[in-house]
């Protein structure tokens, strides 16, 4: 099994069954041009998101990690007409191409792109906003246990979080080592060993990410 096949399935599962459209593909263009990273969701990973959303019945979805908004608009789409999308940015520049490539989907009333570090944008969250349905954290991975507890003072019983990037070409399994990414990883897991109020499993993904994987969270009940 390579890289190469892993693409190649995807592509062809992307050209069989999701549809791809000319504001995802200038958000993707515009992103490039931008010079910023290319690590956005794949297009049938983006559809999953909305999904999962939809499936979820979400009104009010949070992402941590916007970039270009790729995502974003994957689950902006998701949303009912009345539907809000709280999206945070570290990166002033992300952040402005980000509503650039919402405006030009249609999702400029819907989403809202806070810029910050997440740490100190989700806070302000608590005392604003009512509880989120979803919530996708894809932004610093060392972070990721902070933004869970984040997550679950921000939701309610029956929300659900998905967490991007957690199996890391397999690093996750190593418990020697030192990347700060894989410690952040590895630290969510842990604390969500700890917790009794939700219910959790991660998935291996490949694809033409590479080889990687998703959590998949739901909050039962209040946390104490
Ligand atoms: N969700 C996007 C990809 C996000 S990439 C998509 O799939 O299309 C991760 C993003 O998180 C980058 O734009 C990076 O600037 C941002 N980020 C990194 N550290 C952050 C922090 N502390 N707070 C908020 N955003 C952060
Ligand atoms: C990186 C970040 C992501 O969210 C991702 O999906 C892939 C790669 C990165 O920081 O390299
Ligand atoms: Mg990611």
């Amino acid at each position: 099994m390579s890289q190469e096949q892993w693409s190649s399935v995807d592509e062809y599962i992307c050209v069989s069954m999701v549809e791809s459209d000319a504001a995802l593909e200038a958000a993707l263009a515009d992103s490039k041009a931008a010079g910023m990273p290319l690590i956005n969701v794949a297009p049938n990973q983006g559809k999953l998101l909305g999904l999962l959303a939809s499936i979820q019945g979400a009104q009010r979805i949070l992402e941590i990690g916007t970039l270009g908004g790729y995502s974003t608009i994957w689950l902006g789409r998701a949303l009912p007409v009345a539907g809000r999308l709280i999206t945070l940015e570290l990166e002033p520049h992300h952040a402005e191409v980000a509503r650039k490539n919402l405006e030009r989907a249609g999702l400029a009333q819907v989403v809202e792109v806070k810029v910050g570090p997440a740490l100190e944008t989700l806070p302000q969250l608590e005392r604003s906003e009512p509880p989120f349905d979803f919530v996708f954290i894809d932004a610093d991975k060392a972070n990721i246990p902070e933004y869970l507890d984040w997550s679950l003072r921000l939701t309610r019983p029956g929300s659900v979080i998905v967490v991007d990037n957690v199996v890391r070409k397999g690093a996750v399994a190593d418990p020697t080592s030192a990347d700060p990414s894989v410690l952040g990883v590895r630290r969510f897991n842990e604390k969500l060993s700890q917790l009794r109020n939700v219910s959790a499993t991660t998935i291996q993904t490949v694809g033409s990410k590479g080889y990687d994987g998703f959590a998949l969270v739901r909050v039962l009940s209040p946390s104490s």
